[in-house]
């Protein structure tokens, strides 16, 4: 059996279908260079069939992630699949999707739990079976590269799921995918699943790959990802910081690392530059709106903190005592002093490049005026300013409304005042003053006067970038549409009440909260009026 485990990510399909994950078009696709820079091998881009948006969102990462780069044409290109229910209609478009990336893939699936069949297909599973040997023949017809689903695994029988497999390697299907649905199983369960697989479908030849998916339900996600690795699995269906549906997908990160860190226990190689997890983690957690909780494994703001006394002690002897990872192997700088007001255009090009950010020249100009006002309320700008500097930049949605000025009083003596300035999308100038419970809310009530577009602000998250009290002040926000409309089709209301994620940083907090709201606010009232793509 080779040592190579495959990893697919799921990010922007299964993660981005979690509620609030909601990214624009733009988003994804830079989250779909960043997936390729880290060195996945498979991008599943997202369920073209679910809605027009997410065809061409698709479309456009095949196009431009899916083929080599002009100027580094020996660099890894990762396969795009696009998810299809086994229905002709759902498998055409996911190939319309996908057909211009340059390794194209088709993944098509259906329940195969007696409760999957029973409640939600109405089928026997006879017609399950005829259902797959004729879906995946059909995509077959289409693409080379097939993948099969049953969904529901972890609770399905395992007989029938041999002769689900074995038509679908019969029909063309060269990767069968088990995924747990529900996260339901323990590992135990989950090994002898794959064992089983592996064993007794007929037909499983060398040219089959075997795929786990597995979801968090009772937290054992990654643990039964591993096992089924260990079962002979060799590509694993994950998400970067673990989002996903309802407790979330297996976190890239955690399976990468204990690879990795673990190494003689599992013999098993993959293709990531683990040295960018720390970025993509940051870029899915801004544009998803989605805060990681701090003592996430590897990516968690605590996972490389050491707070007790005898661990800072340990810690000052030998990092080994109580690290088993090095921060910088996930890619969490430790140096703090990068640059200061005194470094030039082109150190600040140097250090964004070694950070996976090439800009050109116009947006190296932006950058650097930012970084220069940084620098000039703050001693030192670190790796992680400036990560926080080029999202507030450049990962936004297209401007509609953009704060021109802001003004706030607060205190204890009196009422939380603020006085906003706005340019429209007309490009005219709106000013409004507002009064609030406390600075935050008075801007953002000041922001609803002007924009005029109703929704629910969810959450509301701030934190300091670094230490100090000159630190950066980064906000992430969550924001509901509520479209009161009842007449418009179920489509459309499901694009207005969505939910949607904003960021923004600056030292001054209230600054950053406005920007935050604003950027969440540009992506409602886009996907409202021209749907999510050209957002
Ligand atoms: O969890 C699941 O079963 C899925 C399939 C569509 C692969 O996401
Ligand atoms: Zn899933």
């Amino acid at each position: 059996m080779n040592n190579y485990v495959r990893i697919f990510d799921t990010t922007l399909r299964d993660g981005e279908q979690s509620p609030g994950a909601t990214m624009t078009s733009a988003e994804k696709l830079e989250v779909a260079h960043s997936l390729a820079r880290l060195g996945v091998d498979i991008i599943e881009a997202g369920f073209p069939a679910s809605s027009p948006d997410d065809l061409e969102a698709v479309r456009r990462i095949a196009e431009e992630v899916g083929n080599p780069t002009a100027g580094e044409p020996n660099a890894k290109v990762p396969v795009v699949a696009g998810l299809a229910r086994a229905s002709k209609g759902d498998i055409t478009k996911a190939w319309e999707a996908v057909k211009g990336a340059q390794k194209p893939r088709i993944h098509t699936f259906i329940g195969t739990s007696e409760i999957h069949m029973k409640y939600k297909l109405k089928m026997d599973p006879e017609e399950v079976i005829q259902r797959v040997s004729e879906m995946v023949a059909y995509a077959r017809s289409l693409c080379a590269d097939v993948e099969f689903s049953p969904e529901d695994a972890g609770r399905s029988d395992p007989e029938f799921l041999y002769v689900v497999l074995g038509e679908a390697i019969k029909s063309g299907a060269t990767t069968l995918n088990i995924p747990d649905t529900v996260g339901y199983t323990t590992p135990d369960e989950f090994f002898n699943l794959i064992d089983g697989i592996i064993k007794h479908t007929p037909g499983m030849h060398d040219g089959i790959t075997i795929s786990v998916h597995c979801h968090d339900d009772l937290g054992m996600a990654t643990a039964n990802t591993l096992a089924g690795i260990r079962a002979g699995a060799r590509q694993a269906e994950v998400t970067i910081n673990g989002i996903g549906e309802r407790a979330g997908n297996t976190s890239l990160e955690e399976v990468v690392m204990t690879l990795k860190t673990r190494h003689p226990v599992f013999e098993l190689e993959t293709g990531i530059d683990t040295t960018q997890i720390a970025r993509v983690s940051k870029l899915v957690s801004n544009y998803t709106g989605m805060v990681v909780q701090p003592n996430k494994a590897i990516v968690g703001a605590n996972a490389f903190a050491h707070e007790a006394g005898i661990h800072q002690d340990g810690m000052l002897k030998h990092q080994t005592t109580y690290e088993i990872m090095r921060p910088e192997d996930v890619g969490v700088s430790q140096s703090t002093l990068v640059m200061g007001k005194h470094s030039g255009r082109h150190a600040l090009r140097s250090r964004l490049a070694e950070m996976g950010h090439s800009l050109d020249d116009v947006e190296l100009d932006k950058a650097f005026a930012r970084f220069k006002e940084l620098a000039d309320r703050k001693k030192t700008v670190t790796d992680a300013d400036l990560e926080a500097l080029i999202a507030d930049e450049f990962y936004q949605p297209r401007d509609v409304y953009l704060l021109n000025g802001l003004q706030v009083s607060c205190g204890t003596m009196g009422m939380p005042t603020a006085s906003v300035r706005l340019r429209g999308p007309d490009g005219k100038i709106y000013t409004q003053a507002a009064i609030g419970t406390g600075p935050v809310d008075a801007t953002y009530k000041a922001i609803d006067e002007i924009v005029n577009v109703p929704s629910t602000l969810l959450e509301f998250n701030i934190h300091a970038v670094t230490e100090g009290i000159d630190a950066l002040g980064e906000v992430t926000v969550r924001i509901q549409g509520k479209d009161g409309d009842h007449t418009m089709d179920a489509q459309t209301e499901i694009q207005h009440n969505r939910v949607y994620g904003g960021h923004g940083a600056d030292t001054d907090i209230i600054v950053a909260s406005a920007k935050a709201y604003i950027s969440a606010l540009n992506k409602l009232i886009i996907a409202q009026t021209e749907g999510l793509q050209t957002a």
